[in-house]
């Protein structure tokens, strides 16, 4: 574990209200997404266990696939510029398709990620995240679906990583004095 302090996040968003969030999100895509050729695309992967949790409150048909991008090189400032490591398999045209992420921050992979999908010709895309910093937002883009909006702190726990680390918390936790 090179360069890495444990230490215990204090606790922003508790593990209870998490819960009950993410099932009113999950019976609110149920309900706008019925008769839908619906495609769930996940960006991974601060999103696992965010999307797994959702899925199970989903009660209609549709697919899963993933994609992974990256802004950050370690640490807790964006580096600005969007990289698609890896790119969906599922064909998305003419579905209906809801991007899934742990948060929507300066919203720049969010905007490179819409950018590549519209030449897929998809026929909608709609941005669903667990939290949403509205404060930091440099693009045009917003959350159709969002579980809580947040300050400005950078937060780690349930999918969020400092590092890579903390993604396993159960619950959302701000480091240090921030
Ligand atoms: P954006 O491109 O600035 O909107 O950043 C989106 C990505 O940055 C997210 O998918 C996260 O991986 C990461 N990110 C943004 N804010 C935080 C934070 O507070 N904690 C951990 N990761 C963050
Ligand atoms: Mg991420």
């Amino acid at each position: 574990m090179d360069n890495f302090e444990i230490e215990t996040p204090r606790q922003l968003v508790g593990k209870e209200k998490i819960a009950e969030r993410i099932e009113e999100l999950g019976k609110q895509i149920t309900s706008d997404y019925k008769g839908r050729d619906l495609t769930i695309v996940c960006i991974m992967k601060g999103c696992i266990p965010f999307v797994a949790d959702l899925m199970r409150h989903i009660d209609i048909p549709f697919k899963i696939d993933t994609i992974q991008a990256t802004s950050y090189h370690g640490g807790t400032e964006t580096s600005g510029t969007v990289i698609i490591l890896q790119d969906s398999t599922i064909d998305i045209k003419d579905q209906y398709v809801i991007l899934v992420d742990d948060i929507l921050d300066t919203g720049k992979t969010m905007m490179k990620i819409i950018e590549q999908f519209r030449g897929k010709k998809p026929k909608d895309i709609k941005i669903c995240v667990l939290l949403d910093k509205p404060s930091r937002r440099t693009e045009a883009v917003q959350a159709d679906y969002y579980g809580f909006q947040i300050p400005n702190k950078f937060v780690v726990g349930y999918g969020l990583d400092y590092n890579e680390y903390y993604r396993n918390l159960p619950y959302i936790g701000v480091l240090g004095s921030d």
